[in-house]
């Protein structure tokens, strides 16, 4: 077989699997239902492996909530923080449940729906996040309605409610307090509706996560009220399934080595440099060893995936493997620099490596500009 060159997204479909029987244990211990959130993962080539452990997805705009009604099925959420009329009458044909962010849209657009359960966005001012930029209870957040009176004013429109509270939490206990603040401040509420989403943000798939103790904490707060949870995981669903693979295509140095590899961190890993965090790689050690800059071939200057202590001299030619590249990465690559854009293979339970999507120069420069007739 011709080898696939790089750079490409190499998608393990045993640890994708892997993942997914985790998820599975979170749903049968705690009932929720599990909707994949198509803002951090949308490639639809890979569905048939998620499909039998999760309930459908949940989108962010018209074309996500299309996407997972087209290519996963099941059950479709969609949630926007803010729809135009034309694409309120577009998802409505096909979404299971409509979400609002705001007080206005629900009563703009109720009428419309009278064939779907609506929903609206709380915020309920507490949060878990490491990051003020992905804090969805940050000052003047506008992800959600805020007021008690707001609430009540909707609650004879919506059958349900949507709390997104987490950014990669890992702690239970610290989920649970927020849960709890949440049944208090919006008992009364809670009461009166059908089914409440959790969001997203929660790492139920790490090694430690402590899925038995959570899975109880849900089902007691479903019991409680009576509601249908979902719980809307991106990252967990994908998290350590994938990495970006590339080739070394020069060293420099300048006080440090550096490795300059066929890839780009500010195309192709985006959200390392907007949280300012650094990627890891496979062949490296904790200390000693070989010591090099990986860094990208645009012309940003912080071009710059991380560095590593690695076991042996690097090479141009040599492959450098850039771990966890699932998540908020290939929905989010970009044409910067006019670099190649990574393909999409999907290495198979039995060995064989499968290519799912390539781009090449016509897409780029599709992308740009129609022909113009002067
Ligand atoms: C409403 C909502 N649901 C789900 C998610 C997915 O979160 P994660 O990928 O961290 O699990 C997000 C992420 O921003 C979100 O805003």
């Amino acid at each position: 077989m011709k080898k696939l060159s790089t750079p490409y997204y190499l998608i393990d479909e045993k640890k994708l699997l892997g993942n997914m029987e985790k998820l599975a244990a979170i749903k049968k211990h705690s009932g929720a239902k599990l909707l994949l959130a198509l803002k951090c993962f949308a490639t639809w080539g890979v569905f048939d492996l998620m499909k039998p452990d999760m309930d459908g997805t949940t989108s962010s705009s018209y074309y996500e909530a299309r996407l997972g009604y087209e290519t996963f099925g099941k059950e479709t959420h969609a949630y926007s923080v803010a729809y135009s009329d034309e694409e309120l009458k577009k998802v409505s044909l096909f979404s299971d449940k409509i979400i609002f962010n705001s007080l206005s849209q629900l009563q703009r657009f109720y009428p419309e729906c009278s064939d779907v359960a609506c929903g609206i966005r709380i915020n309920p001012g507490v949060s878990h996040s490491d990051f003020d930029l992905a804090d969805p209870a940050r000052k003047f957040s506008r992800l959600g309605i805020t007021s008690v009176t707001d609430i009540e004013t909707a609650m004879p429109m919506i059958s349900g409610a949507m709390f997104h509270f987490n950014c990669e939490n890992e702690d239970v206990g610290a989920f649970e307090t927020l849960l709890s603040h949440i049944s208090c401040k919006y008992g009364t509420f809670l009461d009166q509706l059908d089914w409440v989403s959790l969001g997203g943000g929660i790492s139920y798939t790490e090694r430690n996560f402590d899925r038995l103790g959570f899975s109880g904490i849900i089902k007691a707060f479903s019991e409680k009220y009576g509601l249908q949870v979902y719980l809307e995981p991106g990252e967990a669903a994908v998290a350590h399934t994938t990495s970006l693979v590339t080739t070394v295509l020069d060293i420099v140095e300048n006080d440090k080595m550096i490795a300059v590899v066929d890839a780009s961190i500010e195309a192709h890993m985006p959200d390392l440099l907007v949280y300012r965090e650094s990627a890891s790689f496979e062949g490296t050690i904790a200390a000693g060893g070989y010591p090099y800059q990986i860094a990208g071939r645009s012309c940003l200057a912080a071009d710059i995936f991380g560095d590593g202590y690695f076991k042996k001299e690097l090479q141009v030619g040599d492959t450098i493997v850039i771990k966890d590249a699932a998540g908020y990465t290939m929905v989010k690559k970009n044409w910067f620099n006019g670099v190649k854009m990574p393909s999409v293979a999907v290495m198979r339970a039995d060995g064989q490596m499968e290519v799912i999507q390539e781009s090449f120069y016509s897409d780029y420069k599709k992308g740009l500009s129609k022909e113009l007739r002067i």
